[in-house]
């Protein structure tokens, strides 16, 4: 019994000192202390040794086992060690480096965060098409953002919309603005007092919701809203813009379309979709396993909208979208997950 628990020892110090990992000597671990282990069977071997024997083998298991659980903690603690300063390495961020100026390379320079360079490039592509760039404010009153848009209180499309309100006036009256489509308000408005139509605007923005964050989904995000007022707009014309638009900014290919949808502001209304750019359509975390990537909305000037702000729609209709700039930019890039806008990594930042 006394050779064989020596064996055990010599056998078990030798794989404590192999291991190279963690997690390799975690299977030692299992190995030398489990059930299965020639420890455990000497221990059962016991019963069948006569008192004094099994006394005198009992006494020796139990300092080999404690010898051994010694060794194996000591095993860890180096090796995480190692671990750790090794992932410090890999990990290491250079916040105090200084670099004189006459030797920094362009290269380390800073740059536009993703998010707005896909802004100024969607900017762009609709410039090319002939639209104007407009802006608003991004606290807004009840109005603008609900009921001029055909959302009267309590009315139930209001509840798509998730708000930050803000303590300043009357309870629920001023607030974040939870979609980009009020400044459309604030453009036909103008439009309509100064006698400037046709409009061909679009208007870029922050938007706010009380959203939990997730692969799709940010608290403060951006979106590009899109208006179009004049004589005999049709929803080709809609169609037509956005077909221009996708091929511009994602390129030949880009497989889109256009679903039904309800918008209190537009009639009829659709939801723009793109085939998940990260799945190529198999269906994956990012896009909920459906394809689709939901990017916006879109549709037709309600006539009540056209009422609110004293545009006459006998003689005037127009088209609306207003799409995700992080979205169209998450899919672009194929990034699977909105949250790595936010978290100012600059091994993320630097790539684009
Ligand atoms: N404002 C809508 C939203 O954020 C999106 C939208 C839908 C904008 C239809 C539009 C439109 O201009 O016509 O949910």
């Amino acid at each position: 019994m006394q050779r064989e628990i020596e064996q055990i020892v010599n056998e078990g110090n030798a794989a404590i000192g192999a291991a190279t990992s963690t997690e390799a000597l975690a299977q030692v671990d299992t190995e030398l202390f489990g059930k299965r282990s020639a420890l455990s069977a000497a221990h059962r071997s016991l019963g069948s040794l006569d008192p004094d024997a099994r006394k005198e083998a009992g006494r020796l298991l139990h300092e080999a086992r404690a010898l051994l659980e010694g060794q194996l903690a000591a095993r860890r603690v180096t090796l995480a060690q190692s671990e750790r300063a090794a992932l410090l390495v890999s990990d290491r961020l250079d916040l105090t480096e200084v670099i004189p100026a006459q030797m920094a390379s362009p290269l380390s320079r800073g740059h536009l965060h993703l998010v707005s360079q896909a802004r100024d490039e969607l900017e762009d592509v609709f410039v090319g098409m002939g639209f104007e760039v407009a802006e608003g404010p991004e606290a807004e009153s009840d109005w603008y953002n609900f009921e001029a848009l055909n959302m009267p209180p309590a009315h139930p499309a209001r509840g798509m919309y998730d708000t930050m309100y803000l303590d300043i006036g009357e309870p629920e009256t001023v607030l974040l603005r939870t979609h980009t489509s009020p400044v459309q308000i604030h453009l036909m408005e103008d439009a309509a007092r100064h006698g400037t139509l046709p409009i061909h605007a679009v208007m870029p923005g922050k938007c706010f919701r009380l959203d939990t964050p997730d692969a799709r989904h940010l608290p403060v995000f951006n979106q590009i809203e899109g208006l179009v007022v004049d004589r005999g707009i049709t929803f080709g014309d809609l169609a037509g813009t956005i077909q221009t638009f996708t091929t511009a900014y994602f390129g030949e290919g880009m497989q889109s379309r256009l679903r039904p949808a309800y918008f209190p502001f537009t009639e009829p209304s659709a939801e723009y979709e793109i085939t998940c750019a990260i799945c190529r359509g198999a269906g994956c975390r990012t896009c909920s396993n459906i394809g689709w990537v939901e990017l916006g909305g879109c549709g037709m000037v309600d006539p009540a909208v056209f009422a609110a702000v004293g545009i006459d729609s006998d003689e005037w209709s127009g088209f609306a979208f207003g799409f995700g700039i992080d979205r169209l930019a998450l899919m672009r890039h194929e990034i699977p997950d909105l949250r790595s806008f936010m978290e100012n990594d600059i091994r993320f930042l630097s790539q684009f």
